[in-house]
């Protein structure tokens, strides 16, 4: 009896120790993020297992459980909620209730979850359309796309990016009463990346003649290159995106082939060859001070050119537009960039905010001190309150 009480006093101290993660000072409602973070480690932990046994891919076990928190498309009493398909790629459209003789804003919203999890009618997404449409009286396009492990780059940009294009057809504006010169592509996360994507990609499209009038990344990644970051050093273990969930989050988006995660994770996957990409994403040159207080700039290190002949997407501008050249990023819209102190890609959405202005775009940077990945997605948390009013009202203002 003594004995099994002891073993079990023994699992529980090290499934607590292995789920909690002690945090930062000046993170806000501290025990209710210890929970979240708790829950989080958890699910984690679950896939992790069941990857083992062989009972399920870890990264649809976490899409299971990401999805448990689904809402059907159910109007309400401001917002005319329906679901179709733009270019045969699903969609979930709102519309506010309220008469218009005006034509309306719009917001073309991109999920995030690492090109892996997630969909619009996750309750935290839904929610957030909501708000939009109640905020801005704007109509909002939430759109979906094809998820890794099934799918690999370039699908989710395709679907992402042929989604839009349908949206910007006139007859289609038309019938969702947009205003053509009031649009702005927004997504956070994966999300982000693909809202910076498709912007650039739009510049080059002779058959779209309509502009964005803005682009907000919300803690967006940006790049794959160098998985080296002074914020990758500081943040990643932090739930709940730690850089071994990024890395294989980025190598499915490629392929399910591990030996590109394990390259990428030691930061060797990147040829020679591609060695003039690196002043894209040279965090010395590209980062304030602040953000490289007390690291040390290594030179990048070589793999051989194996894998990026196999997978060249992860050196593509359409999955990392981080390296797109200066005089891409000079036509770009005024562009809102939020980045949060205790993330492991914070340095991506930092040194794209400087890119963009030493290129001449006008960028409002909103970096919060005591924020961390995913906070958008959160529930029940003051931070989460604040930051969907601060990315609404910039909204409300710009677009
Ligand atoms: C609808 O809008 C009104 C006025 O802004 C607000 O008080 C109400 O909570 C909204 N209803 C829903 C379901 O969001
Ligand atoms: C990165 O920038 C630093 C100066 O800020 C420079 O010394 C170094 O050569 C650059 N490295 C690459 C790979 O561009």
């Amino acid at each position: 009896m003594g004995s099994k009480i002891i073993s079990l006093l023994v699992v529980g101290v090290l499934t607590a120790y292995y789920v909690y993660t002690p945090l930062p000072d000046n993170i806000e409602e501290p025990w209710k993020v210890t929970g979240l973070f708790m829950a989080a480690n958890t699910i984690n932990a679950l896939a992790h297992f069941g990857e083992l046994l062989g009972i399920s891919h870890y990264l649809k076990t976490l899409n299971f459980f990401v999805s448990l928190l689904d809402v059907p498309a159910r109007s309400d009493e401001n917002v005319t909620v329906t679901e179709t398909t733009f270019n045969n790629v699903p969609v979930r459209v709102y519309i506010p209730n309220r008469k218009s003789e005006a034509l309306r804003r719009a917001i073309f919203y991109i999920h995030g979850g690492g090109y892996c999890l997630g969909s619009f009618a996750n309750l935290n997404y839904d929610t957030l359309s909501r708000q939009t449409v109640n905020r801005l009286d704007a109509v909002v396009i939430s759109t979906n796309y094809r998820l890794s492990p099934q799918y690999h780059f370039p699908s989710q940009f395709e679907d992402i990016y042929n989604s839009l294009k349908w949206f910007l057809r006139p007859d289609v504006l038309k019938k969702y009463g947009v205003d053509p010169e009031r649009i702005g592509v927004s997504g956070d996360s994966a999300g982000g990346n693909s809202a910076a994507a498709i912007s650039q990609q739009l510049l080059d499209d002779p058959d779209v003649k309509i502009k964005l009038k803005i682009q907000s990344l919300i803690y967006p990644s940006l790049q794959f290159l160098d998985m080296d970051l002074p914020s990758t050093r500081e943040n990643g273990h932090f739930p709940a995106l730690t850089k071994s969930l990024l890395v294989r989050f980025w190598s499915e988006y490629f392929t399910t082939d591990r030996s590109l995660e394990k390259a990428m994770f030691f930061n060797q996957h990147v040829p020679v060859e591609s060695s003039y990409l690196f002043k894209f994403v040279n965090w010395s040159s590209l980062l304030p001070e602040k953000f490289k207080k007390g690291h040390t700039y290594n030179s990048p290190t070589y793999g051989t050119s194996e894998l990026s002949k196999k997978y060249p997407g992860f050196l593509d501008v359409r999955a990392a537009p981080l390296l797109a050249e200066d005089n891409k990023l000079r036509s770009l819209p005024l562009t809102y960039v939020i980045t949060c102190q205790h993330d492991v890609i914070r340095d991506e959405g930092v040194m794209y905010v400087t890119r963009l202005r030493n290129a001449g775009v006008r960028v409002t940077h909103n970096h919060i001190e005591d924020g961390f990945h995913g906070i958008l997605s959160f529930y029940g948390l003051k931070i989460t309150d604040r930051l969907k009013n601060q990315y609404l009202s910039w909204l409300s203002e710009n677009l």
